[in-house]
């Protein structure tokens, strides 16, 4: 009984400096309250690093800084995930960028590849700074696709659909 009410845990760490991001961390989460689990959103620097290991599904939100770069409140969340190397931890990543910039959203590609190699991820979305009314949908198709992967890995069954997740499916 007590295992049939246990919900399972996503945690949304972002950041954010000017609001874009935290808009669509903002969007995620209240896309997520439809769903079975126990979401919470953090800011980066709120999150305890320590409790990684206790999520089922963890999803990273990002802006891109400099030259295509991670910020750097980003890169000890960054590490810890390599150096927890969870290949059963459900991961996506999500972030606004300008593509002004020739690098665009390009934390979102960088934390994408480390995920893909030390997690089980699941999708990538990238936003071009504002979050508008298209990308509710787009959130939508993210979110989902988070979901089913999970339910995926929870079953444990392995189809052919597993090739579409390479480097995670784009929303
Ligand atoms: C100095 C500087 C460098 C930036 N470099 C990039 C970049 O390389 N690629 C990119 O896509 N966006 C870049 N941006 C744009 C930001 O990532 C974008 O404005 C983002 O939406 C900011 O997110 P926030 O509102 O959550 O802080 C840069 C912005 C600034 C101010």
């Amino acid at each position: 009984m007590g295992l049939m009410n246990y919900k399972k845990k996503i945690a949304i760490i972002y950041t954010s400096v000017t609001g874009n991001t935290e808009e669509l961390a903002t969007i995620i989460y209240n896309t997520f309250l439809k769903y079975p689990f126990d979401t919470v959103v953090y800011q980066v620097d709120r999150f305890p690093l320590s409790r990684l290991g206790d999520v089922d599904v963890l999803i990273i939100g990002t802006y891109t800084w400099g030259n295509g770069e991670i910020p750097k409140e980003m890169d000890k969340l960054y590490r810890a995930l390599e150096f927890l190397n969870k290949k059963s931890l459900v991961t996506a990543v999500f972030g606004t960028g300008d593509s002004f910039y020739p690098s665009y959203c390009g934390a979102v590609d960088k934390f994408r590849d480390m995920l893909f190699v030390h997690t089980s991820l699941a999708a990538t979305l990238k936003v071009e700074l504002t979050p508008g009314q298209q990308d509710v949908k787009r959130c939508e198709n993210l979110v989902q696709v988070i979901y089913n992967k999970f339910n995926e890995a929870s079953s444990k069954t392995l189809s052919s659909r597993e090739t579409n997740y390479k480097l995670g499916k784009q929303c």
